[in-house]
């Protein structure tokens, strides 16, 4: 025995009667996996347990689409029909990691009639299904993990589920999408345009060829949505969820916010509201020196919790790429191993989703109708040679208007609180004030 083994603590004819159980012994050899896509996610996947070859997974079958792609591997480990994978009872759990949202959908949901283990990444075909895949889990006795999908290596989403189960929250507020935390960083930082920024952000690999998912916001909504079914128990249609891109932004937008002493983030905000309701909603919004996400910069994704006993707690990391979604991947398939599923806790009594709100909003604009149309209920500032102005609006109106605003070009970004439709300013603030004292502050 090499000097650093450790000798076994159990006694030889303990061993023996371990060894002739089924269970331990499928307890003991590694866990097969059918891989479906081998892009960046699974590439990733593949090298993180060819490097680690004790983790207790190997890849015995990858599905990929195209036969003709040049691949990294011989092309005998490649086949091309997911639903093959379906019925080999001999892999243990099945990582799906493929582009393609509707066909994801239909072969997770197959997978989990079938009583299987999935490990997904695919965030926008979760957000449009879980309500169901859920169910399907329930009805089935099946599996469903997907800490990649939402912020890549950040252990955010069995946090708030396992962790955070039983606590309250107050709020979730998170940079959740690193291709337009780059630009932004890149144009704080350098001064550099958004079309330039973008062009880097693309070379560099951090933005999609089609970057509207990013930019646009879409991509962190379907996060946003993920974690609001983990953090309060409410499954939201993601159309419901205010989503404001960047896509508008100039560098007269960044000079507003550093006149400030702040910067300007895509936040995902989620909040339980005075009254028990839960409110969601994506935009770009000032963020002060104060905030932990202030130094969220570069590619890099945060997410601040703040729990009614905990308090507050930060993590930060890195949200894409193969190697740190893969590690997120690698962390489910163990968890997979050790039982663990997602409780779903607060779904029992979910709270009430509501859009019934005004906030406070900078909107650069050149064309005035845009104005109107939000019909501010409140104007604090102006600035007709900027064309710009700030005040409040419906929240609701932003998601009726929202791509109207994309289509004209209008930048908004968020800068102050949300507050009842129709409240005064100075009743607000004096709410604020007193939630605030209560810890329970808008
Ligand atoms: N990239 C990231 O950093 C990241 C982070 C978090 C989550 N995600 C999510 O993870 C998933 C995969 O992303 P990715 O970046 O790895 O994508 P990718 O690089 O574009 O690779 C996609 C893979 O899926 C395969 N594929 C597509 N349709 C298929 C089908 N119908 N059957 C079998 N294989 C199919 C493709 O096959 P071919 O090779 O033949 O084209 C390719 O191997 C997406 O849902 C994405 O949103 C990605």
């Amino acid at each position: 025995m090499p000097t650093n083994a450790i000798a076994p603590s159990h006694s030889a004819p303990a061993a023996a009667a371990v060894a002739a159980s089924p269970a331990a012994a499928a307890a003991a050899r590694p866990w097969r996996v059918g891989l479906i896509g081998f892009g960046c996610v699974g590439q990733g996947l593949h090298d993180i347990l060819a490097r680690h070859p004790a983790s207790g997974f190997v890849i015995s079958r990858i599905v990929v689409k195209s036969p003709t792609k040049l691949r990294p591997l011989p092309a005998s480990r490649f086949e091309f029909d997911a639903t093959a994978l379906l019925a080999d009872d001999s892999l243990d759990v099945l990582v799906e990691v493929i582009d393609d949202a509707a066909a994801a959908f239909t072969f997770v949901a197959a997978a989990l009639r079938r009583g299987r283990r999935v490990v997904t990444a695919n965030k926008a075909m979760l957000a449009r299904h879980l309500p169901e895949l859920v169910a399907l889990q329930r009805a089935h006795g099946s599996t469903l993990l997907y800490e990649a999908a939402v912020c890549g290596s950040i252990p955010v989403v069995r946090t708030l589920d396992a962790y955070f189960g039983a606590e309250p929250l107050r709020r979730l507020t998170g940079i959740l999408n690193g291709s337009s935390n780059y630009v932004l960083t890149r144009m704080g930082n350098s001064g550099t345009d958004y079309a330039p920024a973008l062009a880097q952000a693309q070379q560099l690999g951090f933005a999609e060829t089609d970057p509207s998912l990013d930019m646009g916001a879409f991509d962190p909504r379907a996060k946003a949505v993920l974690l609001a079914a983990h953090a309060y128990g409410v499954f939201l249609d993601p159309e419901q969820v205010l989503n404001l891109g960047i896509e508008g932004i100039a560098a007269t937008d960044i000079a507003f916010a550093a006149s400030r002493g702040q910067k300007i983030k895509v936040v995902a905000g989620l909040q339980r509201l005075p009254d028990g309701r839960v409110t969601a909603l994506v935009t770009p919004q000032l963020v002060g020196s104060g905030s932990p996400l202030f130094g969220v910069d570069e590619e890099f994704n945060g997410v601040v919790i703040e729990a009614d006993f905990a308090g507050e707690q930060f993590l930060r990391g890195r949200g894409a790429g193969g190697h740190p979604t893969g590690s997120a991947v690698l962390a489910d398939l163990a968890a997979l191993r050790q039982g663990f599923a997602y409780q779903y806790a607060k779904t029992a009594a979910p709270p009430t989703h509501a859009t019934d709100l005004e906030i406070e909003i900078y909107l650069r604009t050149a064309e005035p109708r845009l104005i109107d149309l939000l019909d501010f209920s409140e104007v604090s500032e102006e600035a007709d040679e900027d064309g710009y102005v700030v005040g409040y609006v419906a929240l609701a109106h932003l998601i009726t208007h929202r791509d109207l605003l994309r289509e004209y070009g209008a930048f908004i970004v968020r800068t102050g609180q949300l507050r009842p439709v129709g409240e005064a300013a100075e009743a607000t603030e004096a709410a604020e004030a007193a939630l605030e004292t209560a810890g329970r502050g808008w």
